[in-house]
């Protein structure tokens, strides 16, 4: 169902924009090309192929079809891909040219305003913009561009066929490198109709650069040129009556010139040099001359042919005279003939001619200078031949005769070409040429340039003939020769109903693209354009260099006659027919949709005379003749082979046997294709239109499952590769580890087989055997130990057996490991505990395992003192304190007799111990008479202290109490420096009273502490038991 409505879709599509190549047309009837053009004309479609030629309808509008996008979309498509258009045909000879190296021209052809000019505009913008460029390149290109506007200006006009009518005809060459590269142009000019410098006929106007000067030109440069600024004011400019056109903005044209004049290297000589020759021009025009007595020319004043001579650089006298007399060389002197008005009129208006006509040359042969491409030596060319159509207006004369012989031969090459390239196909196919019928124009080339016979001969034997030849006598000689020929006639040949139609000075061809009246007078003035010879010596010496360079290329002194312009103008073409025979030939041919020139309008009446005298209709009947359609092998395969399940998707043998089987399975018959050596040809449109309609169709079809069968494939195969991926990388990597595993079983087994060696001899000395297993040994215990040291110095018991070897250095580092902690600790003690602590050492030495009650002391801190300064009286403190009190402390002092205990103060100085009552000092024990101090072993707090006898003043040995007995003693021997002469006795201790009187304290123990004076007179102290630990 989708299938059939997109078949009918396509279907409908083509029928309503007609048909894209005349070749597929079912009837090749001029109704049914006519009808084609028309119906594809009111949809914008204003190409048509026929084959590979274009056929193309003035649309007289801007379609948006010219664009860079159109261009890209045409850049290198195949030429049937894509609806027609002339991108594509510039495209194709391109690529042609580049692919097969050879040279190619594009003739477009069509009558006058049917779009030449812009069609090969576009051909040229398509090949700037496309092609690949480089900066040398673009100027190259720049200048192509711009020639344009600049011969425009000089050689195209307003007529009544197109307000931008070519009045010359012009081929250009793009030169192309290897590459593609455009490096250069040439040009060549054919013909510039000069008798529209010095006439117009009604609704025509003159060159457009004559106006453009005018009103665009500034003010000093119309001051310096002698102009004003009024187009009426110039005779040259008015004879059409139409100067200033609504159509036409001269103003802006001149800016445009100007602007293109610099791009094309214009210096400032060149180029006011150039406005002169344009400006004396205008004021040649405005020499007039009014008759003498005896009728002859005399000028009218002397302001206009001053300025031509100012602006020429000629002299004014001498110009003077070579516009109102002829100098006629006799033997021995020169004899000056004066001229009648008419006469002067023809010699001012052929100087006119003549010095625009030059000039318009010289300015060609500038823009190739410019456009010349100096080194890429290998290139190729692809020519452009926009030259003047067919033309037949109410009065035709020499200049439409020229033209219309042009287009003549033009159609001659045409028929030419195409027939070869038709035949040649047909040879190099090994396909039987069959004959095809068409109109041949041979015979009317022949009529107008064959040599002695032709119209051409005819009237160059005229022009020569001395006495008196004219266009009439002309007239008599053409029909005395061509009397019977079928394409020629008169008003004394014709029938009596065509005599009817022609004048007595008519003759009329009968052209391959219908009949021309042609009036005679002027043919033998415009054949001969002669300048007289004083006025060419005149231009020669011009110190304008343009008109100096034109002029004197023109050898004067040669005596022959230069070549008529009409036997030039043959010369000419016939050159250009044998360049164009060499290349490949591409056509555009240009219809016109009306003669109103406006956009909608499609004239049947004149698109029917066009179709005709184009060759339309031979064109298609010789591509028709035998084949309509051809393409080579490969293209058609590849283009239908989805049409057939042997074919598709791929033929794997020769294409032309896949176009067999194809073609096979399609049902054509025998006769409808014929097989040639690299294409198809098949003979009937329809054949070929069933099997695009079939194409049509598959594609829809196709193009869905293709999508399907493409996601699909794509998805499996994409998990197809990443599985291989997978499995490649898996067995890789399984490999790698095998092979890893195996290494490392075998190292295992050396390394535990020679363990176990080791371990056998690991008593034994160093050896290779057995050192890696030792180095493994010390290295494994080291590691151990260093998780396993002791935290703290009192911890004696964490330390780890070592094996044999280390025995040694284990108790070293034990070691080193102990006073590493002790360091750090002692490091970490404050400095008061550390002056503590310092004490304590002293204390140990002295009493450590001596006093019963010396252990639980040792965590009972020392104080700096235990009586404070304000406890000590102040009389006892002013007496001492000079000497530093340095501790101080209540103790209990035992009288010697009696022993009475008595509470009292006891104070350290630097230098003597003081027993204090109250105010009192009761004793002063200097430290150099303290002789020795004694304690028991026991866990009282009785000291006593002996005293030097010697001293009168002391009062024998001190015995007191103290409860803080080894804080007391401790600091006594510090400051007194007195450690050794403490003494720790046991029983009892012998004390010295005054005057050798002796005693005895006595200690022992009991359940209560107590001191008390014994029956025996002696102290008795008991004291409990302290518990050891
Ligand atoms: N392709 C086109 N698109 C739009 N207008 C066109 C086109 N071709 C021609 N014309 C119109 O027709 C006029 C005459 O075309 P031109 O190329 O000068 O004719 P020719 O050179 O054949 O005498 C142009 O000035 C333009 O207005
Ligand atoms: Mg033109």
């Amino acid at each position: 169902m989708q299938g059939r409505l997109d078949m009918e879709g396509a279907l409908t599509t083509r029928d309503r924009v007609g048909i894209q190549d005349f070749v597929l047309l079912d009837e090749t009837t001029e109704v049914a090309i006519i009808s084609n053009l028309k119906k594809r004309f009111s949809k914008d479609l204003i190409y048509t192929y026929i084959g590979t030629l274009i056929v193309s309808v003035n649309p007289y509008k801007d379609l948006d079809i010219y664009n860079k996008k159109q261009m890209d979309v045409y850049m290198g498509v195949n030429f049937f891909e894509l609806p027609p258009h002339i991108y594509a045909l510039a495209d194709n000879a391109y690529h042609t040219m580049l692919t097969e190296f050879n040279n190619h021209f594009i003739l477009i052809s069509g009558e006058s305003g049917a779009g030449k000019t812009e069609a090969s505009k576009k051909i040229l913008q398509y090949y700037a913009v496309s092609c690949p460029s480089t900066t040398l390149m673009n100027t190259v290109r720049d200048k192509m561009l711009m020639s344009n506007p600049v011969l425009e200006a000089f050689g195209n006009a307003k007529t009544l066929k197109n307000d931008n009518s070519s009045r010359f005809g012009k081929y250009m060459d793009i030169q192309f490198d290897s590459q593609g590269d455009a490096v250069g142009g040439h040009i060549l000019n054919y013909l510039l109709e000069k008798s529209r410098v010095v006439h117009q006929n009604h609704g025509e106007r003159n060159f457009h650069v004559f106006y453009q000067l005018v009103e665009g030109g500034s003010d000093d440069l119309l001051t310096q040129l002698g102009l004003k600024r009024d187009v009426q004011h110039y005779y040259y400019l008015t004879q059409g009556e139409c100067a200033i056109v609504s159509s036409i903005n001269d103003k802006n044209d001149w800016k445009s010139v100007k602007n293109a004049l610099q791009v094309i290297e214009f210096d400032e000589t060149n180029t006011n040099h150039l406005f002169r020759v344009v400006a004396s021009v205008l004021h040649l025009g405005n020499v007039h001359f009014d008759p003498d007595s005896k009728g002859h020319a005399l000028l009218k004043n002397n302001t206009e042919l001053n300025w031509v001579s100012d602006l020429l650089g000629v002299d004014a006298n001498n110009l003077k005279e070579g516009l109102t007399f002829r100098k006629i060389e006799a033997k021995t002197e020169q004899v000056l003939s004066p001229f009648t008005i008419d006469h002067a009129i023809y010699v001012r208006d052929a100087l006119a001619k003549a010095i625009y006509g030059q000039t318009f040359t010289w300015l060609v042969n500038r823009i190739n200078e410019s456009m010349e491409n100096k080194d890429s030596p290998r290139k190729t060319v692809i020519g452009l031949l926009d030259i003047y159509g067919f033309e037949v207006f109410y009065v035709n004369s020499f200049e439409q005769f020229c033209i219309n012989y042009c287009n003549e031969k033009l159609q001659q090459l045409f028929i030419q070409l195409t027939l070869k390239a038709e035949q040649e196909e047909y040879e190099a196919e090994g396909i039987e040429w069959e004959p095809v019928q068409f109109f041949n124009n041979k015979i009317i080339c022949d009529l107008v340039e064959e040599k002695h016979r032709g119209i051409i001969s005819i009237l160059d034997e005229e022009c020569l003939r001395p006495g008196d030849a004219t266009d009439l006598t002309f007239l008599d000689r053409l029909e005395e020769k061509m009397g019977n020929h079928p394409h020629f006639v008169t008003h004394r040949l014709a029938d009596k109903m065509t005599r009817k139609t022609l004048e007595r000075g008519d003759f009329r061809l009968l052209h391959y693209a219908g009949e021309v009246t042609y009036c005679v007078v002027g043919f033998l003035d415009k054949n001969n354009d002669l300048l007289y010879r004083n006025i060419k010596n005149l231009v020669c010496q011009s110190k304008n260099t343009i008109v100096r360079e034109c002029f004197s290329a023109v050898d004067t002194t040669n005596k022959r006659r230069p070549e008529t312009v009409a036997t030039q103008f043959k010369n000419s073409l016939q050159k250009l027919t044998e360049m164009l025979m060499a290349k490949e030939a591409w056509y555009i041919r240009c219809l016109k949709s009306n003669e109103s020139k406006q956009p909608g309008q499609f004239d049947e009446a004149l698109i029917r005379h066009q179709v005709k005298y184009l060759g339309l209709m031979e064109h298609l009947r010789v591509r028709r003749a035998g084949f309509a359609y051809r393409r080579k092998y490969e293209d058609f395969l590849k283009r239908y082979k989805p049409l057939c399940p042997a074919t598709w998707p791929h033929w794997r043998g020769m294409p032309a046997d896949g176009v067999e089987v194809l073609a096979q399975h399609l049902g054509y018959l025998p006769d409808e294709y014929k097989m040639g050596r690299t294409k198809i040809f098949i003979r009937h449109p329809r054949t070929l239109y069933a099997t695009e309609d079939a194409y049509e169709k598959c594609k829809h079809d196709l193009a869905s499952k293709l999508q399907a069968k493409y996601k699909g494939y794509k998805v499996k195969g994409e998990f197809k590769k990443q599985k291989e991926a997978a499995t490649k990388i898996e067995t890789c990597w399984r490999g790698a580890q095998a092979r890893k595993e195996k290494e490392k079983r075998a190292w295992a087994v050396k390394v535990i087989k020679k363990f176990i060696k080791a371990y056998i001899n690991r008593g034994e000395a160093k050896s290779t055997d057995n050192s890696e297993y030792l180095a493994f040994v010390r290295q494994s215990y080291l590691n151990r130990l260093k998780n396993n040291l002791p935290k703290t110095v009192l911890d004696k018991t964490t330390w780890l057996t070592p094996p044999a070897v280390l025995t040694q250095a284990s108790e070293i580092l034990r070691k080193l490991h102990y006073r590493l902690m002790v360091r750090k600790y002692v490091r970490g003690i404050p400095p008061q505990k550390k002056a503590q602590l310092q004490m304590k050492v002293v204390t140990s030495a002295i009493f450590k395992g001596k006093k019963e009650n010396y252990p639980p002391s040792i965590p009972q801190l020392f104080l700096d003192t235990r009586i404070s300064e304000q406890e000590i009286n102040i009389r006892v403190l002013s007496m001492i304190r000079n000497e530093q009190v340095k501790y101080s402390v209540p103790v209990i002092k035992y009288d010697r007799n009696g022993f009475k205990p008595r509470p009292r103060q006891f104070i350290l100085t630097k230098t003597a111990a003081y027993l204090v009552e109250e105010a009192k000092i009761k004793q002063r024990v200097s430290y150099n008479s303290l002789k020795g101090i004694s304690v028991s072993n026991l866990s009282d707090g009785i000291i006593v202290i002996h005293i030097t006898c010697e001293d009168p003043k002391q009062k024998g040995d001190l015995i007191i109490q103290c409860e803080h007995l080894y804080e007391f003693l401790t600091k006594l021997s510090i400051i007194a420096n007195k450690q050794d002469a403490i003494k720790v006795v046991q029983g009892s201790i012998k004390i010295q009273i005054q005057s050798g009187k002796e005693n005895s304290v006595d200690f022992t123990t009991g359940q209560e502490p107590m001191v008390y004076k014994a029956k025996n007179g002696h102290l008795m102290v008991v004291a409990t038991r302290t518990r050891t630990r």
